[in-house]
């Protein structure tokens, strides 16, 4: 690391240190003003709507992508545009890896992920459209909360440098990280905010329809992603810098 890297990562920690305590809105606010012309929300569909809706307020140029794996709910898909058309906003769709989603396909079928665990599948589907959705940023915000994986999202900064994507430089918001879920499903009360209707259907986290289920009462919300997998493995690639 050189000298002037090491400067930067101390100031970013620094700055993360100062934000930990402040309110989303604060956090959002300070990403869209220092990153104004390149920083974008990586929206999945579910109920981190509401990062869309508290940066609306901050700036009518809102920049907003979703990763479409081609595997999302139907009810996802209508919820996309549901906040498209609600905020005015265009949504930046990043289709799967063509080639690579075809040879797995080609290969293994359509389901190999239950045999072969989801590394392989999020690979070409969310990780390859990640990699192209975040080429030339500095910077990206997520929707990550600690509260959704207690063992692998426990102790996410709200700023941090990103340890995975880009090339070292980028940073990477997590501005409802210490939030919990109550906290979220208050403010889209609150804020009239629109949400996946999958919500009223039992499902607690989103993400694609074939690795997502319905928890039952006194289940974690994670217990509904890729569960027939090991609890300490369940980041798909988006976040895997958190798995230590
Ligand atoms: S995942 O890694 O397990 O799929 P999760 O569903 O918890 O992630 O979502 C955490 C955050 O990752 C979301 O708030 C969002 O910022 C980002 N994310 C997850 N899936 C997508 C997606 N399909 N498109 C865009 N961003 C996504
Ligand atoms: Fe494939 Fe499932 Fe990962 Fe979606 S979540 S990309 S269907 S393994």
């Amino acid at each position: 690391m050189s000298e002037q890297t090491e400067i930067l990562e101390k100031e970013l920690e620094q700055l993360s240190t100062e934000y930990q305590n402040k309110t989303p809105q604060e956090i959002l606010k300070y990403a869209l003003e220092n990153y104004p012309s390149d920083i974008a929300i990586s929206f999945s569909g579910a109920e981190d709507v509401v990062l869309i809706d508290m940066a609306t307020k901050i700036r009518d140029d809102v920049r907003v992508f979703s990763l479409d794996t081609g595997r999302l709910h139907p009810e996802t898909y209508v919820f996309l545009e549901d906040v498209r058309e609600h905020y005015n906003i265009p949504i930046e769709v990043f289709f799967a890896d063509r080639d690579g989603t075809e040879k797995l396909v080609r290969e293994k079928g359509l389901f190999s992920f239950y045999e072969d665990g989801h590394g392989e599948c999020c690979g070409v589907r969310k990780l390859a459209p990640l990699r192209r959705a975040l080429a030339d940023r500095s910077a990206w915000i997520t929707g990550q909360r600690k509260d959704q994986s207690p063992n692998t999202r426990a102790s996410i900064p709200v700023i941090q440098r990103d340890p995975v994507f880009g090339n070292g430089n980028l940073v990477k918001f997590n501005p409802i990280a210490n939030w919990t879920s109550k906290q979220v499903w208050d403010y889209i009360i609150a804020n009239d905010v629109p949400f996946n209707e999958l919500h009223e259907q039992g499902f607690t986290s989103i993400g694609c329809e074939p690795c997502t289920t319905r928890i039952n009462p006194g289940q974690h919300e994670r217990e509904g992603r890729w569960w027939w997998e090991e609890a300490t493995k369940k980041e798909c690639g988006l976040h895997s810098g958190n798995i230590k």
